[in-house]
């Protein structure tokens, strides 16, 4: 291609085949792996899981095993549970029929798994003599025994994809670890509550113990498993009662209100190049600041934003920020919001002036949806369309954000790409109650938005 930029927007835009998906996830998949991961999770498993189970099975002459690695990556946790499994079937081992599919997105850690052969990194915290029993030395590295190698299915599936039916249904185990932390948290609950529902009514989901957030986030109740999070059919029915989100895991919370501390200000904390500009905190509100804290400034704020009195509400930013002990996180949220009352009124310039500095303190996916209505309303759509890929980036979930990308796809006359954008928001507008407001609408109902998207569809049509 010539033209670079053309190409990722394209790419942005299209509807995604396998082979475009395939390309792209060596780039964006992260390897790093080694056998006996958490070992006190395998063991865990043998001792209060796996064991019992087949002396369950035992006792009632059904003699077979279900397991799943997802998310295998490059074999090791796969081979692992093998090995475990053997080990506790001992002379039996030959009577059971252990079914073990392990999967990945990443086709180049499948072909890796499939040959079985590892070095040195692979076998970190294992001692010489599982190497030893399990491994014969080739060269430099290390190729899984005869005995155990070809006996785990390992094949390629997508967790994030809804559409795959499931590669295994009755699990007794699957183990889901270090994979979930990167998606992002709605996906994750989907993923979450598809594996759950390929389990075996008395099957367990392993998750990593850093992993523990997403279920909770996902309503779902489990336990520490050694040193992994474990999950089972009961964490659905336990999720009827409240939790809370140790992690803090969840949307991103419209704007603002962030957490202010009471500090006493001093002295601007706001950066000195700002005290050139036009926008530059002005004498009376630094003594405003002197005399009221930070929260009680924010608050005044919020007042008298929603009783319509913009020029207080500003008045009131401006002594927040003159304030000290505001993190750069804080200082962000403030200068966004008197962009927003700026670009509320028309004022474009200075509503730009206060989203750069709010932009150069930090990011948020709020940021950039205001970045992305001023480049509108400036006629500048391929600007707005970059500023709504990185509100995307930071909040895929950002429902408004496809309506309006919609809107200018269409106007720039890419007629496929809008339909897509549409048919993202109104996916996640399927997600919603209807009468729930829609997140940066200003009060509009996830309803109401659906209607408008009807709209803009028939129009498209027409
Ligand atoms: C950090 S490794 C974890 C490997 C192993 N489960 C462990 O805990 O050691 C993450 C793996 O997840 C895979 N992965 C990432 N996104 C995936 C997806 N959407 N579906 C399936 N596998 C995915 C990557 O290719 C990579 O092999």
């Amino acid at each position: 291609m010539d033209d670079i930029d053309r190409w990722l927007e394209d790419l942005a835009f299209a509807d995604w085949t396998s082979g475009h998906i395939q390309a792209l996830v060596p780039a964006f998949s992260v390897g790093e792996t080694y056998f006996r991961r958490d070992a006190e999770a395998f063991d865990w498993l043998a001792r209060h899981h796996i064991g019992p189970l087949l002396a369950r099975r035992r006792r009632e002459g059904q003699r077979y095993l279900r397991l799943w690695s997802a998310a295998c990556c490059t074999g090791e946790e796969a081979y692992g549970l093998l090995f475990m499994i053997d080990e506790l079937l001992g002379a039996e081992r030959d009577h059971w029929a252990v079914e073990l599919i392990a999967t990945d997105i990443n086709d180049i850690f499948l072909r890796h798994a499939r040959q079985g052969l590892y070095g040195s990194r692979a076998f970190r915290g294992n001692d010489e003599a599982f190497r030893l029993r399990y491994f014969k030395g080739e060269g430099s590295r290390w190729r899984v025994r005869p005995t155990w190698l070809g006996r785990i299915r390992f094949t390629r599936f997508n967790l994030a994809d809804g559409d795959q039916p499931s590669p295994m249904q009755g699990a007794d185990l699957i183990l889901c670890r270090n994979v979930l932390m990167y998606f992002s948290p709605a996906r994750a609950s989907i993923a979450l509550k598809r594996l759950l529902a390929s389990l075996d009514r008395e099957g367990l989901l392993l998750l990593s113990s850093v992993e523990a957030g997403i279920a909770t986030h996902a309503g779902l109740r489990g336990r520490l498993a050694g040193s992994n999070y474990a999950l089972t059919h009961q964490s659905m029915v336990d999720a009827q009662v409240p939790v809370i989100d140790p992690f803090g895991g969840g949307r991103p919370v419209p704007l603002p209100g962030p957490a202010i501390p009471e500090a006493k200000p001093a002295a601007a904390s706001v950066p000195v190049s700002w005290s050139r500009t036009a926008i530059a905190p002005r004498r009376a509100t630094h003594a405003a600041a002197a005399d009221i804290g930070p929260a009680a400034l924010w608050a005044q704020a919020q007042r008298a934003l929603h009783g319509g009195r913009a020029d207080a509400a500003r008045e009131a930013l401006q002594a927040y920020l003159a304030g000290a002990g505001l993190s750069p996180a804080q200082q962000h949220q403030a200068c966004l919001l008197m962009a927003r009352s700026l670009a509320d009124e028309q004022q474009v310039q200075p509503a730009w002036e206060w989203l750069c500095k709010a932009l150069s303190l930090d990011t948020s996916a709020s940021a950039y949806w205001l970045q992305a209505l001023l480049e509108q309303q400036g006629g500048n759509s391929p600007a707005a369309l970059r500023a709504l890929q990185k509100a995307f980036y930071l909040e895929p979930d950002f429902i408004l954000g496809y309506f309006l990308q919609a809107r200018l796809l269409r106007a720039e006359g890419q007629v496929q790409a809008s339909a897509k954008s549409l048919r993202v928001c109104r996916e996640l507008l399927a997600g919603q109650a209807a009468d729930s407001p829609v997140p940066h609408a200003d009060g509009m109902s996830c309803a109401q938005l659906l209607r408008l998207c009807e709209q803009l569809q028939q129009e498209s049509l027409a």
